[in-house]
């Protein structure tokens, strides 16, 4: 445990400053802050969506702690409001923390306000700051989103585990003929579904899917239904009435489900945020899901967070990887 640097402020300062490229986008307004150790805070991140900071602590803090911690972002970075969230790693399984200790729905500092629309890349996503540990887009795929975008022209994409859709939204912004969404939960997609009227975008709700992923991708292939891009973006863990999946262990056979929807020539973006996964294990076990899809498959690319914002500690790799695989 690392307690909280001297000069706090200036330690936030410095490393708002450091994010300069992203502070003079004039079509983003939405970044990491600040990264934890790799900014000289351990433990520590913030999230800026317009003049909203979003904090995530990842040890547990002394109320004195988290007071000099939210003091010092307000005055280093002045935003409107400031959000708390705790996120140690024992919240995770203790199903008795009373979710509003970890994710209070008041702003720590500043105005409480139930929503606020942050741009990326000229597109607009809407953030609702108390709703949760996630605030509505998951800023270290801000690259993937931007790469899926140029890419998009002409093609169907599938989006997998969708959230709030932004993968969707990037799609059609990027001249995707078709975007279909798939989350368990149906409010995350209403949310999805507002995104793209908030990009102009129609909303047909046949492609807002609430269902299991594992469910449909069977359904889907039954159907013979194939997309140029199939994006895969499951949580670490995820349990339903009908499955259990943990990327470590299950990754291989989601990418094969995954694979058997992708169009000939077309791509499966896969993506996994696990850090106890390394890169190249990951990308074994989508080889392996691919090759048992009886499908041919070459790696073209891999994307992943942003240096910029995301920067890592030495020697150690991102926990976000993504694997991008062209199918025959
Ligand atoms: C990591 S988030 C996905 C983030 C999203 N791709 C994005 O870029 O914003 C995981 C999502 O998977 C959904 N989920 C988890 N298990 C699921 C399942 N078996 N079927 C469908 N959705 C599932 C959750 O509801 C959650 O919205």
């Amino acid at each position: 445990m690392s307690a909280l640097p001297p000069g706090l402020a200036d330690v936030l300062r410095a490393a708002r400053a450091r994010r300069g490229p992203l502070l003079s986008d004039p079509r983003t307004s939405a970044f990491r802050l600040l990264n934890a150790g790799a900014d000289g805070v351990p433990d520590v991140t913030a999230d800026v969506f317009e003049d909203l900071c979003v904090v995530s602590l990842y040890r547990d803090f002394t109320p004195e702690e988290e007071s000099a911690l939210l003091d010092a972002a307000m005055e280093a970075w002045a935003p409107r409001a400031l959000y708390l969230k705790r996120r140690p790693r024992e919240a995770r399984v203790l199903a008795n923390v009373a979710k509003d200790a970890l994710a209070p729905e008041q702003a720590a500092r500043g105005e409480s306000r139930e929503s606020w629309v942050a741009k990326e890349g000229g597109l607009s996503f809407l953030i609702q700051p108390g709703q949760g540990l996630s605030v509505g887009l998951y800023l270290d795929m801000r690259d993937t989103r931007v790469w899926l975008r140029e890419q998009a022209r002409g093609l169907t994409v599938l989006n997998l585990f969708a959230y709030t859709c932004a993968f969707g939204v990037a799609a059609l912004a990027g001249g995707a003929t078709r975007a279909l969404n798939i989350d368990a939960s149906r409010r995350v997609l209403e949310w999805g579904e507002e995104n793209a009227r908030l990009n102009g975008q129609p909303v047909d709700r046949y492609d807002y899917i609430a269902g299991d992923v594992f469910e449909w991708l069977k359904r889907l292939a039954k159907k013979g239904e194939t997309f140029d891009l199939v994006v895969s973006d499951p949580p670490s863990f995820s349990t339903t009435k009908t499955t259990r999946f943990s990327a470590a262990r299950d990754y291989a056979q989601l990418a094969e489900s995954a694979a058997r929807l992708v169009a000939p020539g077309g791509r499966l973006v896969a993506c996994c945020n696990h850090a106890g996964l390394p890169a190249r294990r990951f990308e074994a076990m989508v080889a392996e899901g691919v090759a048992l899809a009886g499908r041919a498959g070459r790696g073209v690319g891999s994307l992943g967070p942003s240096a910029l914002d995301f920067p890592s500690p030495e020697g150690e790799e991102p926990a976000l990887k993504v694997h991008v695989v062209q199918l025959r």
